[in-house]
């Protein structure tokens, strides 16, 4: 049977992104036999509007038995006075949640042609590919007694760090089974020097690491990672840790290399029967209401989380790399959106010039 993916474009730039990918989508079904059996469905604002939810029951049934969703951007200022209940956002929290999607991958990846782009040094972003994995159901955002209580003559806000072993043990493998995928070195981050959930942290990460010998593990203070990520990225694969500090790695990793408009994302589940994990792909940007439909978005992002759907939920590595390469080669052409270009007198391209100059460049490939 074909692979099953559910495209769920969303609201503002999430469908002008969306009919990029599914230029590429067509592409693999006619020039290299790779059909996927795509269904499309609502999620968001469009969704609320039609349905007076932002996440229809049947959606969210139909995204637990694909293999894999790819989701555009949820929201817009149309939306914003809405209860907090219904509001487009809600979809796509509720969609992380009943898939129980933990491990949250966001990758910072330097394409050639945009080392001159990145704030720092071209040497040290040039070449880059690193994956940072973040926990994303668990931890200080979770962990109860959490609140703002009396205590004496004041108040005091509390949260708490919490992790269970198999919290760590399930994150942990995830990250394994990705190091696996790619070269094979796995760093784990927390700072066991000063909080037991580190302790923990390092301990369960060590013993699952047994499982994964062919896999080089080290582990770092994340305080200390946070330097090193900037001082030499390059050292590392990939990164586990924990939610919090996933959040300020992950964003600091991102913004190594560049635009908003070219970061894919995905959140991985538990395996499914057929082994791959519940997934679910997204750029990390949002529906851009300042930009949406003027033809500007940048659609790169929403065709790398596509590359990565294509290398973790369908094992076709070799495919993702081509249509990685495939991006790299359009803006080496100089094809670039208005997110792109930082110098005046250049014409930009257009969302719909950019998603033809990939799909041409596959083409050459
Ligand atoms: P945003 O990511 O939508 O936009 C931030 C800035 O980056 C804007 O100036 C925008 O034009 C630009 N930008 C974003 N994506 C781009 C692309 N592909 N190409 C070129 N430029 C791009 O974040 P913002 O403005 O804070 O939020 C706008 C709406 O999106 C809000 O309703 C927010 O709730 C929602 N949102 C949704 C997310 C999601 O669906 N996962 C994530 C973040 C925000
Ligand atoms: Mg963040």
């Amino acid at each position: 049977t074909n692979p099953s993916l559910l495209i769920l474009p969303g609201d503002g730039i999430g469908p002008e992104v969306m009919a990029e990918v599914r230029k590429i989508i067509d592409w693999f079904g006619a020039k290299r036999g790779i059909t996927f059996d795509v269904s499309e469905d609502l999620v968001g604002g469009c969704a609320y509007d039609k349905h007076g939810t932002p996440l229809h029951d049947d959606t969210m049934a139909k995204a637990q038995e694909v293999d894999a969703v790819l989701l555009g951007a949820v929201g817009g200022p149309k939306y914003d006075a809405l209860d907090f209940s219904i509001k487009p956002e809600r979809g796509l929290l509720r969609l992380r949640k009943e898939m129980d999607l933990y491990s949250n991958l966001r990758p910072a990846q330097c394409f050639d042609a945009l080392a001159d782009f990145s704030s720092l040094k071209k040497d040290v972003v040039a070449g880059l590919d690193i994956m940072i994995v973040r926990e994303l159901t668990s931890g200080v955002y979770f962990g109860e007694p959490r609140g703002i209580f009396e205590e004496g003559n004041e108040r005091v806000g509390i949260n708490t760090q919490r992790y269970t072993e198999s919290e760590i043990d399930r994150v942990a493998r995830s990250a394994f089974e990705l190091a696996m995928k790619r070269g094979k070195k796995l760093c784990s981050m927390e700072k066991a020097n000063v909080m037991e959930s580190g302790i923990l942290w390092r301990e369960v990460v060590t013993e699952v690491g047994k499982d994964y010998p062919e896999v080089e593990l080290s582990h770092m203070y994340a305080d200390a990672g946070a330097m090193q990520l900037t001082r030499w990225p390059k050292q590392f694969d990939v990164i586990v840790t924990d939610n919090l500090f996933g959040d300020l790695l992950s964003d600091l990793a991102a913004m190594l290399t560049g635009s908003l408009g070219m970061l894919p994302s995905a959140s991985l589940g538990a395996p499914m029967d057929n082994g791959r994990p519940k997934a679910l792909y997204e750029p990390v940007h949002g529906s851009a209401p300042d930009i949406a439909g003027q033809g500007k978005a940048n659609p790169c992002a929403c065709i790398l989380s596509f590359a990565m759907a294509l290398r973790y939920s369908f094992d076709m590595g070799d495919e993702a790399t081509r249509l990685e390469q495939a991006v790299n080669a359009v803006l080496a052409q100089g094809i670039r959106t208005a997110d792109l270009l930082n110098e005046e007198g250049i014409t930009p391209a257009t969302t719909a010039e950019m998603g033809d100059a990939v799909v041409a460049a596959l083409d050459a490939s």
